[in-house]
């Protein structure tokens, strides 16, 4: 082998024993820098007769370029390594579950407040909303059940501290309390028209919104939720009661397939009461009679204490369970569930 292919050699041994772009570019120096070998070997020429030169150099340019190629070589190839180390640390797993934004949806009972509040309010009933710390007043004395009345032992409560009769005491134990707020605002709105005589627009309010009883089961919750409905005029009766109940739940369940029926009860808000059954006619709760409401005529004491005369004024007030009716809806048969705050129960609403 001559000196030059082994040159040559010697060279592409050294680049290929470089595994960094800085031992390689060490390594180039040693053959190509300045002070290089093949530098040496051009210098090398000056001393050589004319007709030696031409060949001599040809040789070395020869020479140059097969060491020239070799380095380009292992430079790209060290140059792909490092991107295949790169590509390897950056590496994505293309089929990782992507992170998705959770998507929210409304609580099952709220929709059915909502769908309670649409279908009341296409018969032109107002919502109205109220406080859950109620006072005595408001949640009993003025629905005709004074202190000691027996009717209160069924609405065992929460009492907070502070308050009296009158300022807020305990958490209300149903949404009947906004009986009595909201006709006291409507009556003050229309003070001016009543006391010249004039007609009162009719009263037609739904009032939704948390109680609060001490009670616990699978059908009972401390917290629940009421709807309250509250219709009063001069010229209300049991009649456009069962009209109006009966529609909405026909509407509510989508089903004409429904019939109602109010069965003797008692209230000590209203005379005569009654509790508003349903039964569906076929599907899968077909034939039973289910308790979806408490109703009756407005007590005449309460009407007063709506500031009205009950001599002029009538009316109608009913009090549903949206828990018990998002669970005929749905077919939900635990109450709990509703307040356990699982999002795989929750999910199935959206
Ligand atoms: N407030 C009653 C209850 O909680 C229901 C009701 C409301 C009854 C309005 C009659 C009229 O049981």
């Amino acid at each position: 082998m001559n000196e030059l292919d082994a040159l040559v050699d010697s060279a592409r041994a050294a680049f290929a024993q470089a595994t960094t772009p800085a031992d390689l570019e060490n390594a180039k120096a040693q053959y190509m820098g300045k002070a290089g070998r093949i530098t040496e070997l051009m210098k090398g020429m000056a001393a050589l007769p004319v007709d030696e030169k031409k060949t001599r150099g040809a040789a070395i340019n020869l020479a140059k370029q097969a060491i020239e190629s070799a380095l380009t070589d292992r430079r790209q190839a060290l140059a792909d390594a490092e991107l295949q180390i790169q590509l390897k640390a950056e590496a994505l797993d293309v089929t990782l579950p992507g992170r998705q934004r959770g998507q929210g949806g409304l609580h099952p009972v709220s929709l059915t407040l909502e769908r309670i509040e649409a279908i009341f309010g296409s018969m032109g009933f107002e919502v109205a909303e109220g406080p859950e710390i109620e006072s005595d007043w408001f949640n009993f004395t003025a629905l005709n059940t004074p202190e000691d009345h027996p009717a209160r032992s069924m609405h065992d409560t929460f009492y907070v501290e502070g308050g009296s009769e009158k300022a807020p005491n305990l958490l209300r134990t149903h949404t009947s309390p906004m009986q009595i707020r909201h006709a006291v605002q409507h009556v003050k709105r229309h003070r001016a028209a009543l006391d010249a005589g004039q007609p009162m627009p009719e009263i037609r309010v739904i009032a939704p919104g948390r109680t609060y009883r001490v009670d616990s089961d699978a059908t009972h919750s401390p917290m629940f939720h009421q709807c309250e409905g509250l219709w009063v005029g001069e010229n209300v009766s049991f009649k456009d009661l069962k009209f109006v109940f009966t529609d909405f739940c026909r509407t509510f369940f989508e089903s004409n397939d429904l019939v109602l029926r109010f069965r003797p009860s008692f209230f000590p808000f209203t005379e005569p009461s009654a509790e508003i059954d349903i039964q569906f006619q076929s599907g899968p709760l077909a034939g039973r009679w289910l308790e979806v409401a408490g109703s009756g005529q407005v007590h005449p004491n309460v009407v007063r204490n709506m500031g009205l005369d009950p001599e002029k004024y009538i009316g109608f007030a009913f009090g549903m369970g949206p828990d018990r009716l998002t669970m005929l809806r749905y077919g939900v048969n635990d109450l709990r569930l509703f307040f356990d705050g699982d999002v795989r129960f929750l999910a199935q609403f959206r």
